[in-house]
């Protein structure tokens, strides 16, 4: 296990967003969160990404309390969240997208007077990432050129570029037709071979085709956890979020 919640709560004014949430996110698993809209997804991210102060409970990722860490250290430690598409600048290339994510880790940071050598590395780290989502057909075309999940596969790869240990991934096939959700939920089941990967995700048949282990919020609580079948059989789950005649 490489992330685990326990006992989470986060508290807006009088309001209770989020309580009693345990969650254990394992290497190479898909994890989904699910729920209803305001069931307190985006703000479970939020917690265990740390851009949220939890009012109680503890975080924990590879071992380390990280309940009171700061957000861009639990980043370098390897717990990393995917932006939305504005995350990637428009009129650069492929190529050069990619590179610029590369330079972002401090262990990487290219100083203007290094020799070409380095350059030329981080040019083959480049191509080799976007190799890896395939996309190296295009690396000298514009980003702002891609169809729409083409630009959320380059986003992740930015994302990758950190080499997380996991990576959260809120609603990653948002606004897209059939054959873009197939490319992204084939690249996401590849990413989760070597890492964890929990997501937020409203279509259903992407998380039974995708997820191994799928927890269900429900007003800021944990409704039910398991993996697809167990959950889509819970009865409690079928009236408050399936619908009772849901048939998948
Ligand atoms: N900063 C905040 N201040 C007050 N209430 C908040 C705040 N952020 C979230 N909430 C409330 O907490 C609840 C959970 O919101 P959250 O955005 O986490 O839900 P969600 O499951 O991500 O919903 P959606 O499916 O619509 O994205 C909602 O009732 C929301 O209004
Ligand atoms: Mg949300």
């Amino acid at each position: 296990m490489v992330l685990s919640a326990r006992d989470l709560r986060r508290d807006f004014g009088g309001f209770t967003a989020v309580k009693n949430v345990n969650l254990d996110v394992h290497h190479a698993q898909v994890h989904a969160l699910i729920g209803p809209n305001g069931a307190g997804k985006t703000t479970v991210f939020n917690l265990l990404t740390k851009f949220l102060q939890p009012t109680s409970g503890k975080i924990t990722l590879l071992g380390h309390d990280i309940t009171k860490t700061a957000p861009a250290r639990v980043a370098r430690m390897g717990l990393v969240r995917s932006f939305q598409i504005s995350a990637i600048f428009p009129h650069l290339t492929l190529l050069e997208n990619v590179r610029v994510a590369l330079q972002r880790p401090e262990h990487l940071a290219v100083q203007f007077w290094q020799p070409l050598s380095k350059l030329n590395v981080l040019n083959d780290k480049a191509m080799a990432l976007l190799e890896s989502v395939g996309l190296q057909n295009e690396y000298d075309s514009q980003a702002a050129d891609l169809s729409y999940g083409r630009k959320r596969v380059l986003e992740i790869a930015t994302t990758l570029a950190l080499d997380p240990k996991v990576l959260l991934l809120d609603e990653p096939m948002a606004g897209m037709g059939g054959e873009d959700v197939g490319m992204v939920a084939e690249l996401i089941r590849k990413v989760a071979k070597t890492r964890a990967v929990l997501m937020v995700e409203h279509n259903l048949k992407v998380v039974s085709d995708l997820c191994d282990h799928i927890t269900v919020l429900q007003r800021g609580e944990i409704l039910a956890q398991g993996d697809y079948a167990t959950v889509s059989n819970d009865e409690r789950v079928k009236v408050a979020y399936l619908g009772t005649d849901h048939d998948g």
